[in-house]
């Protein structure tokens, strides 16, 4: 795969990856909905119904103290008037840096369809109730890693992890209405939505949502 391969090594070979194989969706930006959680509701719609795998997955971009960017995959936990949700342990990297700039972008990409969605905006987060209702419709590994509070740590001894996995388990057991106070319900409540879809013809489709004081405005963009 190096340099050195007679076909340009790595380079050419990214080259050769086909992308945008089609067929995909046309958008039309002028018959785009006011609100933009209806539009987004509906793309994800079609991932859905169309069994796209993990359509609910999505990038986390954050900043940490220092300014520098951070981002990671999550799962979409639920959108509403309030915004689009997303659930954590709190004392985790995206936690700490949630704590200190609670703004946030979250990227959407649906590889068959084509279709990226961007959003940016602000970060709060949910209260007591909504945090536990999250955590307590984990499974109960899910919350037992939880209870740990270690994301993210140096792992020394993977035996000593499954050792306090399994003592985290047995008190789930022993107390399944266990709540783990650091998990957080996070809601992004967007400032800019932005819509793109591909197109085989590398003309893609752009449309972005500002939010006005008078509500939400729609502005095509260049490609
Ligand atoms: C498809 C997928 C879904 C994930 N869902 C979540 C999630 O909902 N919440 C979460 O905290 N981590 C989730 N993760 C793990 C995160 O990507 C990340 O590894 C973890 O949250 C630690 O991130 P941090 O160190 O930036 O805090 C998911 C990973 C993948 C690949």
């Amino acid at each position: 795969m190096g340099d050195e391969e007679p076909d340009g090594g790595v380079r050419a070979w990214l080259r050769s990856i086909e992308v945008f194989a089609g067929p995909l969706p046309a958008f039309a930006p002028e018959r785009a909905p006011e609100d933009p959680a209806v539009l987004f509701l509906s793309w994800l719609s079609d991932a859905v119904a169309e069994g796209l795998r993990d359509p609910h997955a999505m990038t986390l971009s954050t900043v940490d103290e220092a300014g520098d960017p951070d981002a990671r995959v999550l799962i979409l936990k639920g959108v509403d008037g309030s915004g689009w949700q997303f659930a954590g342990h709190g004392f985790s990297p995206k936690g700490h840096q949630l704590a200190v700039h609670p703004r946030a972008a979250l990227t959407f990409y649906w590889p068959e369809h084509g279709r990226q969605v961007r959003l940016r905006g602000h970060v709060t987060r949910g209260s007591a109730q909504e945090n536990a209702q999250d955590f307590l419709a984990r499974s109960a590994t899910a919350r037992a890693e939880a209870l740990l509070g270690r994301q993210s740590q140096y792992l020394a001894d993977p035996a000593e992890r499954d050792r306090a996995l399994g003592r985290a388990l047995a008190r789930i057991e022993g107390e399944p209405s266990l709540i783990e106070p650091a998990w957080t319900l996070y809601t992004l409540d967007p400032v800019e939505v932005e819509f793109w879809q591909a197109a085989q013809t590398r003309v893609h489709t752009r449309l972005r949502y500002e939010r006005g004081p008078d509500g939400w405005e729609r502005f095509p963009l260049w490609s």
